[in-house]
């Protein structure tokens, strides 16, 4: 199919077949519901919700043709037909030789790091992700930042703020020495960045320079095709392209990843481990028994990983990406033509509010983008994220992590909202905006021991 020229109107490329009823909580119903779950927007019920912006993740619309799919699903206990078909598109699609299922990325994540990494390790990557970096020092480990230092700044409109700082990237080699680093951890696009990509040539150098000491490089490959289409757009030389080609060309520039189906892959719920390496496939496969399932399903049903495959294949067409990143681009404009501070340029998956300039009068110890959420649900029932100092957690002494980044996450589903959800969120956005004086701080009067943001509560302070 011929593309459109940029200059032109675009539409989503497809027509909706069915539908879900939502429905507008009243303002009483909102005040209820915020304070019950404790100023969380995870704790909301989601028929509390309007617009539904929490996650990008497992929250996908599926196409007509991955229905079709899971009828076809194999749900043989070993060794299933629908294995072998995902496995089969895996390697098609990304390049890696092995495949593990895993019930959804952070299973990939534990596996991968009960694999290869030893207590005492030191794993550098391009900036932490929650579950990512958990499993890691769950498993001794401890994660070192090696992202470029602009990532950092929610203002700077470096074109790829997911690249690495490839001299400190050395630097720690040198530091820590070769063997103690098990592979760098290598995420396109970077979630907690704003979803920022990282550049064709960047991934290469890593390559480039982990050879050089013969490190591994594993991707996190979640958004990987968000990342392959600001790879076309603004990467010299890559604009005539396919997404597809991209997408394999940074594959082959790592030894394997890990995968969260729930969001390029377009399935509600799956992932996997691909590694190139037979030995560190084996015991991986191995463990996947113990914690996923065998490993020809590894926690996913048969139908599901027929959807996936299809879903891996649909993930790359051309008019799909386009319109996908489109939609976040078309709220992101919107709100940056109305004066709203948020993270340029514009993400992958969603637009992120900077908290810290549209609350200074809210301390981070005191959760300005945990409050910013919770303004934006009361005002119009849209529900948000926190990406800040609460997701961040606390380090090794106990002490809370203070990121440079408060950021509010308006992540978009894929293929679920029109353009006119997108209307009514910048204009709510915009409302709260324009009261943010009176957005109160809070107070955390729970907090879990792991990914506190999940299941933290709060109450308003003063
Ligand atoms: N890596 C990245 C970059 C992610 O964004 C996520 C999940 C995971 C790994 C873990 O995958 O959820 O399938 O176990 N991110 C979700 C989010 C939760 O909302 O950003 P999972």
């Amino acid at each position: 199919m011929s593309t459109p020229s940029q200059s032109r109107t675009w539409a989503e490329p497809f027509k909706i077949k069915v539908i879900e009823h939502v429905r507008i909580p009243s303002q009483q119903e909102r005040e209820a519901a915020i304070r019950e779950a404790g100023y969380n927007t995870f704790l909301l019920r989601s028929d509390e919700v309007y617009i539904d912006l929490l996650t990008d993740s497992g929250t996908t619309a599926m196409s007509d043709r991955q229905w079709a799919a899971m009828m076809i699903g194999d749900e043989a206990y070993a060794g299933s037909r629908s294995f072998y078909r995902l496995e089969a598109a895996v390697q098609e699609w990304y390049g890696y030789k092995y495949v593990v299922p895993t019930h959804q990325g952070r299973g990939a994540e534990n596996l991968l790091s009960k694999t290869m990494i030893k207590p005492g390790d030191i794993v550098p990557g391009n900036m932490y992700f929650t579950t990512t970096r958990l499993h890691q020092e769950l498993a001794g480990g401890t994660f070192t930042d090696i992202i470029i230092p602009e990532a950092h700044d929610p203002a700077s409109l470096h074109p790829f703020k997911g690249n690495v700082d490839l001299a400190k990237l050395e630097s720690v080699i040198l530091e820590f020495g070769p063997d103690k680093i098990p592979y760098v951890s290598l995420a396109a696009t970077v979630n907690l960045a704003g979803g920022q990509p990282i550049s064709l040539e960047n991934v290469r150098a890593v390559r480039e320079l982990t050879n050089k000491y013969g490190i591994k490089v594993i991707l996190d490959a979640a958004r990987i095709v968000e990342n392959a289409y600001f790879i076309q757009q603004r990467e010299p030389g890559c604009q005539s392209r396919t997404i597809a080609s991209i997408v394999k060309e940074m594959c082959s520039y790592t030894d394997g990843c890990t995968m969260s189906a729930k969001k390029d892959p377009l399935v509600n719920i799956g992932g996997f481990l691909a590694v190139n390496d037979h030995a560190i496939y084996e015991e991986a496969a191995n463990l996947a028994v113990i914690y996923e399932g065998l490993h020809t399903y590894g926690g996913m049903a048969g139908r599901d990983m027929e959807a996936l495959a299809t879903g891996i294949e649909e993930s790359l067409h051309e008019d799909h990406i386009r319109a996908r990143v489109g939609q976040i681009l078309y709220l992101g404009k919107k709100l940056i033509d109305a004066g709203i501070p948020i993270v340029q340029p514009i993400g992958g998956h969603g637009v992120f509010l900077d908290a810290r300039a549209f609350l200074p009068h809210i301390p981070q110890e005191q959760y300005p983008a945990q409050a910013l959420a919770a303004a934006l649900y009361l005002d119009s029932g849209v529900r948000s994220m926190e990406r800040g100092i609460v997701s961040a957690g606390r380090n090794k002494n106990g002490e809370e992590n203070k990121p440079k980044l408060e950021l509010v996450r308006l992540t978009i589903p894929r293929r679920v909202y029109t353009q006119a959800h997108m209307d009514v969120v910048a204009e709510s956005v915009q409302i709260v905006y324009s009261h943010r004086d009176t957005i109160r701080c809070l107070k955390m009067i729970h907090e879990p021991k792991y990914l506190r943001f999940f299941q933290a509560r709060f109450e308003p302070l003063g």
